[in-house]
């Protein structure tokens, strides 16, 4: 029997991001959602955050609050987590949301990037990110969204940050995992993610047997708080199709 929901966040958030789906779920459903190490209250692992190691502190995390099988939801970054959650520890794992992420590795021009940005980071501090943090949103979205975001961004160390980005340009290639999937899993995306557009997301759906694919029309990169209503109606769903299992 599966006893409880993990949320797992994206690049460079927090657990703060998941607020909608918390007050959502929580008054019927035990929600897990770890921060990241380095992320919010939880302590770094260095200068650079693999996603192994941020999926034995999920591990680890899910464990001191007492879930032993849960439905994981892993957005972005949360689902390069979730997948290395399923390679260590697939016990605990009754099975999957993967929003708007990708089971394939970086090519070099992205890791590159990571890398780049990592240096700007340790460099200046994490004022340039904040101010620009990318497409998060679709164009359609509300300012207060990014404001949001932003303060998330901005509580964040930018040392961490710098060490995820570092531990995401080593990532390894996750697709040849997905034929050895076996639980039930839910795959979202928005229709307007510029950041991990819907093409980059489907063949994860593609890959696992039996994988219901998704997509929110209109939400962008973060469709869990662009689209909360949604994106909430959807989790419910995989949980009712999960928990007894
Ligand atoms: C995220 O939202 O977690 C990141 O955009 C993921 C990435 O940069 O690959």
């Amino acid at each position: 029997m599966a006893d409880g929901i993990i949320l797992i966040h994206g690049f460079p958030l927090d657990s703060a991001m998941w607020a909608p789906q918390v007050a959502a779920l929580k008054s019927t459903t035990r929600v897990v959602a770890p921060d990241l190490p380095g992320f919010g209250d939880a302590p770094s692992t260095g200068g650079v955050m693999s996603m192994n190691e941020a999926a034995e502190h999920v591990a680890r995390e899910a464990k001191a609050a007492g879930v032993e099988r849960a439905l994981v939801c892993g957005l972005s970054m949360g689902g390069y987590v979730a997948l290395a959650l399923w390679r260590q520890h697939a016990e605990l794992v009754a099975g999957f949301v993967f929003a708007n992420t990708k089971a394939g590795p970086d090519d070099e021009a992205g890791a590159d990037r990571r890398r780049q940005l990592a240096g700007r980071l340790q460099a200046e501090g994490s004022a340039f990110l904040v101010a620009s943090p990318g497409p998060l949103f679709s164009d359609a979205a509300h300012p207060a969204l990014w404001r949001l975001v932003k303060d998330i961004i901005d509580a964040q160390n930018p040392n961490s940050i710098a060490a995820a980005a570092l531990g995401m340009a080593v990532r390894q290639d996750s697709t040849p995992d997905l034929a050895r999937i076996t639980v039930p899993t839910l795959v979202i995306t928005g229709s307007n993610d510029a950041l991990i557009p819907p093409e980059a997301t489907r063949p994860i759906a593609e890959g696992i047997e039996g994988a219901r694919y998704e997509v929110i029309e209109g939400a962008g990169h973060l469709s869990n708080l662009e689209a909360p209503e949604q994106f909430n109606a959807l989790l419910r769903e995989q949980w009712e199709s999960v928990r007894g299992l």
